[in-house]
């Protein structure tokens, strides 16, 4: 018995009144009370917010499609709105037929529509060497995943007349004052590689890329060339500056890798994930995230206990190639101290590593390609925090 909740039992005055009329807002927005829910700018982190990075809130969606507006944002040199009628996409090099398009010749081609995630090389970069951030926003918040539609490079560069006896790589540019550019190996541009316009159904927000941006499923956000203006055909590496002082793996012998393309198996819990509290013993769903630069994820294991027991989570449909996987699994907490994990397996058989099993292939002085297992500490109070286990 008792009183009863008084949220159910009386009459709540907007169900006495009209609300609000359609198109209140023509383009429709978040609830007042999801104001909370923002990408964020880790503070400190760089000197000026247009060579900066905001974090998407991981810990406060469902699901795996991110939304548009809460799509994280890199950018070397700040974002620009560009006007699509002005806007041009050139193709050159080693081609017969040099072309340059409109957005409107681009559209009218025809496109596709894929998931994937997109995943900043430098995601998780702060954790290399020690626990460093206070939650899941700011420790694997560089990354996202939409839907994305265009037209496949393979048919742009056929269009062209692409020279496939000598062509070896392209080179993308982008169109913002850092002139981003990267080289993709021939192999990857004629596979799965979007030239897209779209994200989530609507053109691509300024932020990501407005009109034109290049899609790599799989690789590392950087390729992702926003702002897109010009591919060149090439018959060698470029190794531009965007290759060469940046997005190269230090290795423990001195030495750097370039070219570190693929973004390997990784997953994280998000919910209950740092800086969040449990609400007292009994049972939660532990829910989060898997994906692989390979294809498929295959299965995720949760340990509740630092990584000595495993359990299989159960994997959300769709699966998908080179997209999100959301995972969950059920979990009574009898309100002792526990460590939350969760690693991935994806369809090569590559298994997610233990923080110390990567370490001691890669070493700690490096920033890129950190898709270790992330734990979460359960203290006694409920609260949850960022800790490393070895
Ligand atoms: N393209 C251009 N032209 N300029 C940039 O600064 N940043 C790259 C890539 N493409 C960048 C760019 C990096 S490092 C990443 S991680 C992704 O865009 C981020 O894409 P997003 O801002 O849509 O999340």
């Amino acid at each position: 018995g008792g009183a009863g909740d008084p949220n159910i039992l009386v009459l709540p005055e907007h169900s006495r009144t009209l609300g609000k009329p359609v198109a209140t807002h023509p383009y429709g927005q978040p609830s007042q009370y999801e104001a909370n829910l923002q990408r964020r700018e880790s503070p400190g982190l760089t000197r000026v917010g247009a060579a900066s990075v905001s974090f998407t809130p991981l810990q406060g969606l469902f699901g795996i499609i991110t939304p548009s507006g809460l799509h994280f944002e890199r950018h070397h040199q700040g974002w620009h709105d560009i006007d699509p009628s002005k806007h041009r996409f050139m193709i050159n090099g080693l081609v017969k037929n040099p072309k340059v398009y409109t957005m409107d010749d681009l559209m009218r081609m025809p496109s596709v529509s894929r998931m994937h995630f997109i995943e900043c090389g430098a995601n998780t970069a702060m954790e290399w060497g020690n626990v460093a951030v206070p939650s899941v926003q700011y420790s694997h918040g560089m990354l996202s995943c939409s839907e994305f539609t265009g037209v496949p490079l393979s048919v742009l560069l056929d269009d062209c007349g692409i020279d496939r006896r000598r062509a070896k790589v392209v080179l993308a540019e982008g169109a913002d004052g850092s002139s981003m550019t990267r080289t993709i190996s021939i192999e990857r541009a004629l596979d799965d590689v979007i030239v897209a316009w779209a994200m989530n159904g609507e053109m691509l927000r300024p932020e990501h890329g407005y009109p034109l941006r290049l899609v790599v499923p799989g690789v590392q956000g950087v390729s992702w060339v926003k702002w897109l203006r010009r591919i060149e055909v090439g018959d060698q590496p470029y190794a531009t500056k965007d290759e060469a002082l940046h997005y190269i793996d230090a290795m423990p012998d001195g030495a750097f890798r370039q070219y570190t393309s693929i973004q390997e198996c990784k997953s994280v819990i998000t919910t209950p994930s740092a800086g969040q509290r449990l609400q007292g013993t009994g049972y939660y769903n532990i829910t989060g995230l898997a994906w692989s630069g390979r294809g498929k994820v295959k299965r995720v294991d949760v340990s509740v206990d630092g990584g000595r027991n495993w359990r299989t989570a159960r994997l959300e449909t769709p699966l998908l190639s080179k997209c999100l996987t959301r995972f969950n699994i059920d979990w009574d907490w009898d309100g002792t101290p526990a460590v939350l994990q969760s690693r991935a397996i994806d369809e090569t058989g590559y298994v997610q590593p233990k923080i110390n099993e990567l370490r001691a292939v890669r070493g700690t002085r490096s920033i890129y390609h950190n898709n270790a297992i992330q734990s979460w500490q359960v203290a006694q109070s409920g609260e949850v925090s960022n800790v490393q286990v070895y």
